[in-house]
């Protein structure tokens, strides 16, 4: 599926999926100052007019982070997600010193499987990180 970049014509879009996939909570205006951050790089999977994903990076060379990624459920496994952290992670440079880091829940075993396959690493937790006590897990790629 292709991968392009997120305008503000795509927040209700984002936001929809949000609110379906529960997982996090943010409002418009949060995702209105990633996408005005010079740094940020805010990636959306369209084919054909058909929204499936979208994806949250702030690249910033050795202190890059992932910060969100969700596929539609109606699109989930079959690659798109691995195709938007691509599309983030391959304007790094690993050979460079370049690192992206995120964290996730313990629990969140598909996300862990990605970024796993992906290359990240885990390297540590924040117990009781959330809101509702669950612990994350910090991963760098
Ligand atoms: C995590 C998420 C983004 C994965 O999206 P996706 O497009 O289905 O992922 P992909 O198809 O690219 O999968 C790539 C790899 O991730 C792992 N994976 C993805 N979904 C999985 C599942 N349901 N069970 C086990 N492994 C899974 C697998 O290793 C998979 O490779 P494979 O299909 O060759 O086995 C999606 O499940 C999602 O939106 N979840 C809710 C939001 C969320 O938790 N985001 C992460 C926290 S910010």
């Amino acid at each position: 599926m292709p991968i392009r970049p997120m305008t503000e014509a795509d927040l209700s879009n984002v936001l929809a999926l949000q609110n379906t996939l529960g997982f996090q909570k943010w409002n418009e205006k949060q995702f209105l100052s990633e996408l005005r951050a010079n740094y940020a790089v805010c990636l959306i999977a369209e084919d054909t007019g058909t929204f499936a994903g979208y994806a949250i990076f702030h690249l910033m060379g050795s202190d890059s982070e992932l910060l969100t990624i969700a596929v539609d459920p109606k699109f989930q496994r079959r690659g798109i997600a691995f195709s938007l952290l691509y599309e983030g992670l391959h304007k790094l440079n690993r050979e460079n010193g370049d690192h992206c880091f995120l964290e996730v829940r313990e629990g969140n075993d598909r996300a862990r499987a990605l970024y796993e396959k992906h290359g990240f690493q885990a390297y540590g937790k924040r117990e009781r990180y959330y809101d509702d006590g669950e612990t994350a897990i910090l991963y760098k790629w």
